[in-house]
């Protein structure tokens, strides 16, 4: 059979900081460390004047051609995952490719594109449809482009405003693929919620709290749907396992959740029972609330394990390195998980091929999927390709007056003029408006 997944990535942050302890929480009267332990947040990346979800997607897709000297006849679909869009009808995949006809000869006429909407779940859903492409064998020797691309922003005041961020991430979905190939077997959790959502409106209507407990319900049942059909999951079969990360104190809560299913009934659970007691079974009490103040307990207790600890320092923290100091990118989040645990190992020098990752990607209104993931040979180069941590700390670090400024500026109500922080250089551009309210592009 043949192998297909993800042969490279590219990432494109937005080129402007917000610092979260330092610039955020003085001026809202917050504890810095509400952000930096709570959240786990140090910063949020943040588009210039001249950036948006198509220079972010077109900026990372062109990285991405470049460096896997890739022409259009290559590419036989791009598709675009974003919940930021700002047409209804046009998708960015459009933009996105116009962008890229001004810096290649030929064109991509020939490339099935589109746009893919289920809150951040979609970067992951474009990567399936790419994947079901391919396997169909209707992709005549060619790979696909999915770009995840979003401008995550809150309401002024709204609680997630803390979690903002935005960048764009290009992925190369191939045959054969260097990177890691993508299992068959997968698992849903998926139910009709209102925990965010944008009805015809650009800031979300968020349900925060109640968001953080419908991504732990639909998780659990993704994960129990993919042990139906791939077997029980153990913790130490996976070196790394990257969830949708909308703020890294939202996958503290969903890793001890992850690991106490994993470890229920097998020799892990038994070796915390003299410390910790075994994990409370639903059948030894009379009500629910008492299950689910034993169960609270229970996690209390295996959070500060030795087991847990050292399982979580490996596992999961290499995943969050990324999404801590750029925010939430919605679409983009868990491709960004993904790699930065990669880059981490590849950097340390480990060898990962043949090892598995299993990845919990989750969106609002609620869905969450969990496959496996194989590392396969050639992933240390793929991995060290992306300048991601270059551009991290190349950006700009805006005051609190210029957070304004720039939220201002990216509100599709205002179009507020905005004089760039930052110089452009070899990249898309937005150049205004055409006569039909489109969005232009240059390259600079
Ligand atoms: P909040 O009310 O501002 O914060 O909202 P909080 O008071 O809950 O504090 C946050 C954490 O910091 C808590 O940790 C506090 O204890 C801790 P927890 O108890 O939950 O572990 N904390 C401190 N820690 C140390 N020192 C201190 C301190 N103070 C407080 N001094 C909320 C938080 C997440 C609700 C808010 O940011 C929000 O509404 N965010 C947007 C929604 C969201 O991100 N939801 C996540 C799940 S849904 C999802 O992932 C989908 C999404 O990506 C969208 C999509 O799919 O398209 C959002």
């Amino acid at each position: 059979m043949t192998a297909v997944g993800i042969d490279a990535v590219e990432i494109w942050t937005g080129k402007l900081k917000l610092d979260l302890a330092e610039t955020f929480a003085p001026e809202m009267g917050d504890d810095p460390a509400k952000y930096t332990k709570g959240l786990g947040l140090e910063g949020s990346s943040f588009p210039d004047a001249y950036e948006d979800i198509v220079t972010m997607g077109a900026n990372a897709a062109h990285r991405l051609m470049e460096r896997k000297d890739l022409d259009p006849d290559d590419v036989g679909r791009i598709d675009v995952a974003t919940e930021s869009a700002f047409d209804n009808s046009k998708p960015v995949s459009t933009y996105i490719a116009g962008c890229l006809e001004q810096v290649y000869e030929g064109d991509f006429h020939h490339a099935n594109k589109g746009e893919r909407k289920f809150a951040c779940i979609a970067g992951t859903q474009s990567i399936d449809d790419a994947y079901n492409w391919i396997k169909a064998g209707r992709n005549r020797g060619r790979g696909a482009i999915v770009v995840a691309s979003d401008t995550a922003l809150y309401a002024r005041g709204d609680a997630g405003e803390a979690t903002q961020g935005a960048g764009a991430v290009a992925m190369w979905i191939t045959e054969n693929p260097s990177l890691v190939e993508l299992s068959t077997e997968q698992g849903y959790g998926s139910a009709d919620e209102t925990d965010f959502l944008k009805p015809n409106q650009q800031f979300p209507s968020v349900d925060g709290k109640r968001s953080v407990q419908v991504y732990l319900s639909r998780m659990r049942e993704a994960l129990e749907d993919f042990e139906s059909v791939a077997g029980e999951t153990h913790p130490d079969d996976y070196e790394y396992i990257p969830f949708h990360t909308p703020f890294p104190g939202m996958v503290r809560k969903a890793a001890v959740l992850g690991y106490r299913h994993m470890i229920r009934g097998t020799d892990a659970e038994e070796a915390l029972t003299d410390r910790i007691g075994p994990q409370p079974r639903r059948d030894d009490f009379d009500s629910r609330e008492a299950f689910d103040d034993a169960i609270r307990d229970y996690m209390d207790d295996l959070k500060e394990t030795e087991e847990y600890r050292e399982w979580y320092g490996e596992t999961i923290e290499p995943t969050l390195s990324i999404s801590s100091q750029v925010g939430n990118w919605y679409t983009g989040s868990v491709h960004i998980a993904r790699m930065s645990a990669l880059r981490a190992a590849a950097e340390a020098g480990d060898d990962l091929t043949g090892d598995k990752l299993l990845v919990g990607s989750y969106g609002s209104g609620a869905q969450a999927e969990i496959h496996e993931e194989t590392i396969v040979d050639g992933w240390e180069e793929e991995a060290l390709a992306t300048n991601i941590d270059e551009q991290i700390e190349r950006r700009y670090d805006i005051s609190f007056d210029e957070y304004e400024q720039v939220h201002d500026r990216h509100n599709h109500d205002k179009r507020t003029e905005l004089e760039p922080f930052t110089q452009p250089d070899g990249e898309f551009v937005f150049d205004g408006w055409g006569p039909m309210n489109e969005r232009k592009y240059t390259f600079v």
